[in-house]
């Protein structure tokens, strides 16, 4: 076979649980591998993790473990998922692995001895969450382009890349390859923000991040996490190895399947890397959108994320797959709400899919023995319009799957779903049952359902690796060769052999109850649960606050707790930007705090009585940073600073940290 397909993924962060979003850019990416497997390609799917860097050795600290055992434990957690939702990769790479450290290492002396990297001191902007240096003209309103938190001046020696020399080639190579960059629009993008204002060159080492690859002709240095985790596309192929079959084989990828907020990673700084070192450049970098809940992007730093482990152990992996391919036009950001996915798991899944099928197999059950009757030569309108589309829906399929058009593709195949349970309503195989005459005709109808549930079967596969299987079961289809792609495109419509036993199993996707399913809520975030959670009524409000006057209810306390249990509550130092106290209300000041790092917050605390709002700006004071949002008096409150009370008089006093702390530590 001389038709490849090397895909990736980005390697993920594993610095916190994966989330929806993440799993959104994985099963893309294995529909995708799984299509063109089907399709007949060999196919390369690389996933894996990017363990570098200032954050995971924050994060580590902050847990009492190292780096290395902080990371396994999650990437652990991050393989259990991929192989609960079927993301069936080639190779999962760390950029821990010796394998890739030892690339890494060989790329960049290569760079070294060629004169493209060199010693120099750096001075800029550095967004200590996002691991990016920015320009003081790439800095929006002073703060990170890309997550809009506050940079830090950095400065140190360190070694440069001269990217400015390929700025140039870059733009040319942009510009004549226009499906370089998909969709076009981030091209634009790229060559406008950030090519022709001129590439600096990249400072690709730092001295004070110990956590990372160190250069080995001059270790106090690690390289920049970028140059680190870009290499993993190759270093994964063995390139630069004596092993490098795979390399060779593969390479160049067919496609780097990323979200948009690093697509100029790997369209400007990768293929200059690349091309520095006389290697050919990715034939593709494709931007997708977010996953996106109220507008805000789902991540960790905002706290709206929903659960893909919860979600696929209540509604499967098919589904969760199924909604996430479907919903979203590939390549612009989508709105995840659980309604929506419960809606479309009843109304596509429940109803068009597994209606059809059941009611096929249910009526060969019932008039013909469970036998797939023979279908006659003579056909009528009905049946040629419907074999006709079966016939013509692959070829449509491929064309927009190999687009990333998914959801398209999808829309295609519920089309042709749909018109097979029209074509149940037109024929009305129960009215042709109750004269014997109708026999033969009945047959031809059930025949030609059957077939199409056939061809279903085979092209949802690449999105739905579980379900084909199950309605081959139904319809008795054993044999290998009636579930190939290729098994779409012969001549003629009738495939299934005659004769075939069904056997009637459980419901493909049981209709679910969407307002119950949504009062529990199950993998989504607290505020999503809207339906089932009322804002307190107004007239209660100077009550409830009455008799909790630190906005939280009296708490009882366990005996003792583990460690784990400890480790739940994520306590930073804090610094107050602003104050104002909170009109109508006695009791309550709203604060905006600086987390450093980490971006800014805003609280609302019941200290009022205790503490004016000039006293608190510039203090520092500890929070609870990752409590759920809550509403106090209507209005967003963000975590909870912590205070005790003095015995006698109840006054409330604030916890506050010794001088010289950063905004952002982490306590604990
Ligand atoms: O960026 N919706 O890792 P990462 C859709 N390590 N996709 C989302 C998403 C959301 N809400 N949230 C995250 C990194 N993603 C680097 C990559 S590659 C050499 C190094 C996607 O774990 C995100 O867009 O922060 C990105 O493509 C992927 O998850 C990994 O993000
Ligand atoms: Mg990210």
């Amino acid at each position: 076979m001389d038709r490849k397909f090397y895909i990736t993924t980005p390697i993920y962060y594993p610095s916190d649980n994966l989330h929806i979003g993440h799993a959104y850019c994985s099963t893309a990416a294995d529909s995708m591998a799984r299509f063109k497997k089907l399709t007949g390609y060999d196919t390369y799917f690389l996933t894996g993790t990017d363990e570098h860097g200032a954050k995971i050795e924050r994060k580590a600290k902050a847990q009492g473990v190292t780096p290395q055992a902080y990371v396994d434990k999650i990437v652990a957690g991050i393989k259990a998922l991929w192989k609960q939702m079927d993301i069936e990769y080639d190779d999962f790479i760390r950029t821990t692995d010796q394998r890739h450290v030892e690339c890494v290492q060989k790329v960049f002396k290569k760079l070294y001895d060629q004169g493209d990297i060199y010693k120099s001191e750096y001075e800029g902007w550095y967004c200590t969450p996002c691991e990016s240096f920015w320009t003081e003209l790439q800095l929006k309103d002073g703060k990170c382009p890309d997550c809009g938190r506050p940079v830090e001046r950095a400065k140190e020696e360190s070694y440069f890349f001269k990217m400015s020399k390929y700025q140039d080639w870059m733009i040319d190579y942009i510009q004549e390859h226009p499906d370089f960059i998909q969709p076009q629009s981030r091209a634009n993008e790229m060559i406008n923000n950030f090519l022709k204002p001129g590439l600096e060159d990249l400072c690709v080492s730092r001295t004070s991040i110990k956590w990372g690859i160190p250069v080995d002709f001059d270790p106090k240095h690690t390289v920049y996490v970028w140059v680190d985790a870009l290499t993993n596309y190759i270093s994964a192929l063995g390139y630069g190895t004596d092993h490098d079959e795979l390399y060779r084989k593969y390479w160049p990828a067919d496609v780097h399947l990323v979200g948009k907020e690093i697509v100029r990673f790997h369209s400007i700084i990768w293929p200059i890397m690349l091309h520095a070192i006389g290697e050919p450049i990715p034939k593709q970098i494709f931007g997708h959108g977010w996953l996106v809940i109220d507008g805000k992007k789902m991540g960790k730093s905002v706290g709206n994320v929903v659960d893909p482990v919860v979600l696929c152990d209540r509604y499967s992996s098919d589904a969760v797959r199924y909604f996430l391919m479907r919903e979203m036009p590939f390549g612009s950001d989508g709105e995840f709400t659980l309604r929506s996915m419960l809606t479309r798991i009843n109304a596509d899944l429940a109803n068009d899919l597994g209606n059809l099928v059941s009611r096929t197999v249910a009526m060969i059950e019932k008039y013909f023995g469970g036998e797939i009757p023979a279908p006659q030569t003579e056909l009528q309108d009905v049946d040629i319009n419907l074999q006709t589309l079966a016939q013509a829906t692959p070829a449509v399929v491929e064309t927009d799957v190999n687009a990333f058009q998914f959801s398209t593709a999808l829309t295609e195949i519920w089309k042709l779903i749909g018109e097979c349970n029209r074509y149940i309503d037109l024929t009305q195989p129960w009215v042709l049952a109750k004269n014997e005459e109708n026999k033969p005709r009945l047959g031809t109808v059930l025949y030609t359902l059957a077939e199409c549930v056939r061809r279903v079967a085979i092209m949802i596969s690449f999105v739905m690796p579980r379900t084909p299987e199950r309605i081959y079961a139904q319809l008795g289809v054993q044999d290998q060769n009636l579930k190939t792609w290729d098994s779409l495109f012969g001549d003629s419509f009738a495939v299934l052999p005659v004769g075939c036993k069904v056997q009637k199993g459980e419901a493909l996707f049981p209709r679910l109850d969407i307002e119950k399913e949504l009062a529990r809520g199950d993998g989504i975030p607290e505020d999503q649960k809207a339906e089932k959670k009322e804002e307190p009524k107004p007239a209660e409000q100077p009550k409830n606050e009455k008799s909790a006057p630190k906005g939280h209810k009296e708490p009882e306390y366990p005996e003792q707790i583990s460690i784990d249990d400890f480790f739940k509550v994520k306590l930073q130092v804090a610094r107050v930007l602003a104050c104002e106290k909170v009109e109508k209300s006695k009791k309550l000041l709203k604060l905006q705090l600086s987390l450093g790092p980490d971006g800014t917050r805003q609280v609302v605390s019941g200290i009022a009585a205790w503490y004016t709002p000039e006293e608190m700006v510039g203090k520092q004071v500890v929070l609870v940073s990752n409590l759920k949002p809550a509403k106090l008096a209507g209005i967003e409150s963000q975590g909870m600073i912590l205070c005790a009370a003095t015995e006698g008089d109840g006054k409330l006093k604030l916890m506050t940290v010794e001088e010289g702390m950063d905004d952002g530590a982490v306590i604990g």
